[in-house]
């Protein structure tokens, strides 16, 4: 991980994804979770308080240094213990079926090998555990694809290697994950080649 995408992303995805407006459609993402988590991708822990009573643990994934010391507070703070367990959602070192659930919030954008990453969620997560994911990618629309294809190397960029045009529902069924819900829409005041949701859950199929 660069100089870049350790120190200043992380104070940018904050400023970007972390603002207090953004509660409610995570709440909605993580609604459900119960027992031990797993969270790949954790950034500065924008997720915290807005996991469910039912949790009893989360155990982070996060490569930057950065985005895990700003989280601190929160994390000291959390009803919830919080742990980090790992540095790279593509490589996961724990056993097979060690987790109920998993948690994933714009991060299936930014994963390079992103069915490595959703493989190992499967091998982790315990037979019937779902996999809760709140994810920007590919819009419905054409018109927004063709300025999506056209910006991304861009984003790509500047972003820490964040995708446009992934097409997260059907990687998600690539990789063998069944969906259990699925909600579609552009973010208010957000601009739409950035804006196209996904927030669902999937299970893994036997
Ligand atoms: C756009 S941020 C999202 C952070 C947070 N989940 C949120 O909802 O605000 C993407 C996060 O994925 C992390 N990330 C990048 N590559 C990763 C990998 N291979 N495994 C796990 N996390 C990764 C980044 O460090 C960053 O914190």
């Amino acid at each position: 991980m660069g100089y870049y995408e350790d120190k200043i992303l992380p104070h940018v995805v904050q400023f970007t994804c972390g603002m207090p407006a953004m509660r409610k459609v995570r709440r909605k993402a993580t609604a459900g979770l119960h027992g031990d988590v797993v969270e790949i991708g954790f950034g500065s822990g924008s997720n915290v308080g807005c996991y469910p009573d039912e949790v009893e643990s989360v155990t982070a994934i996060e490569p930057s240094d950065t985005a895990w010391a700003m989280a601190a507070d929160a994390v000291a703070a959390s009803a919830v213990p919080i742990t980090r367990g790992g540095l790279d959602g593509q490589r996961l070192p724990f056993d097979d079926d060690t987790f109920d659930a998993a948690l994933s919030t714009y991060t299936m954008c930014t994963i390079p090998d992103l069915p490595a990453a959703l493989a190992e969620l499967r091998r982790v997560v315990k037979p019937g555990g779902q996999l809760h994911f709140l994810e920007h990618g590919r819009a419905p629309d054409e018109s927004v694809r063709r300025w999506q294809r056209r910006l991304e190397p861009v984003q790509i960029r500047l972003g820490g290697g964040c995708h446009l045009t992934r097409d997260i529902p059907a990687l998600l069924a690539a990789a063998g994950w069944e969906s259990v819900g699925l909600d579609q829409h552009y973010a208010a005041k957000t601009p739409k080649v950035f804006g196209a949701l996904s927030i669902g859950t999937v299970r893994a199929l036997d």
